[in-house]
């Protein structure tokens, strides 16, 4: 399985991702920037399934995730739209990896803990032996918050990746660790992920 293939001019470049990819988006500042990732994922051939949380949806319209995925986003346990199924197991059957980004403390504790209150969290518990990605972002006195750094270590231990987060300027005009890595690192960590697990990519 190669990253890259040649193309026409001879040029290399990445190869499809022939992927589902569950992208959970929590309420964080850079949920602005998921819209992006979602963007760049379906363009690279994966098909993306968005969960929000109700924190994510005050900061950023379902209909955005939307018009780039072509995809209605989920955000309730509860309302299935007239399907009877468990829509959080069939959501982990359904993906090949599990990306949130960004993540929240807030879902970083609630993972670490087990926590099942949203479709996001129940999602998770049930998704941790799948490839799964946390993108953290948050201010960082949040971040270094000894509690945050537990949870952290703890969803670690159970097999979750971590991509950043970066130190540099927070959106509440401070500088320091807590900022969402950028969605083309994101995009890298989830094409290495998924060759790692031996899916996805031709
Ligand atoms: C404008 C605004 C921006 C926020 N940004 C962040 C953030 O970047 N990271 C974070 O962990 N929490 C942030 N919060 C707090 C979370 O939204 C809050 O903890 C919420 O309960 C998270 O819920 P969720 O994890 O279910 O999405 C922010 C809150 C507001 C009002």
């Amino acid at each position: 399985m190669t990253d890259a293939t040649d193309n026409a001019d001879g040029a290399r470049e990445p190869s499809r991702m022939q992927a589902n990819v569950l992208l959970g988006v929590s309420g964080g500042i850079a949920a602005y920037k998921a819209v992006d990732l979602a963007s760049k994922l379906t363009a690279a051939g994966a098909c993306v399934q968005v969960v929000m949380t109700a924190a994510a949806c005050e900061l950023v319209g379902p209909p955005s995730f939307e018009a780039v995925t072509g995809r209605a986003v989920l955000t309730s346990l509860w309302r299935c739209d007239g399907d009877r199924t468990i829509r959080h197991i069939d959501l982990v059957d359904w993906a090949d990896i599990v990306v949130v980004a960004p993540a929240t403390a807030n879902i970083i504790g609630k993972t670490a803990g087990g926590i099942c209150d949203n479709l996001l969290s129940t999602t998770l518990c049930a998704a941790w032996r799948k490839p799964c990605l946390l993108a953290p972002a948050m201010n960082d006195r949040m971040w270094t918050n000894p509690a945050v750094q537990r949870n952290v270590a703890a969803v670690k231990a159970m097999g979750f990746e971590l991509v950043g987060p970066a130190t540099g300027r927070l959106a509440c005009g401070t500088q320091g660790p807590g900022r969402m890595a950028e969605p083309a690192e994101i995009l890298a960590a989830i094409r290495r992920m998924l060759k790692d697990a031996g899916r996805g990519t031709t």
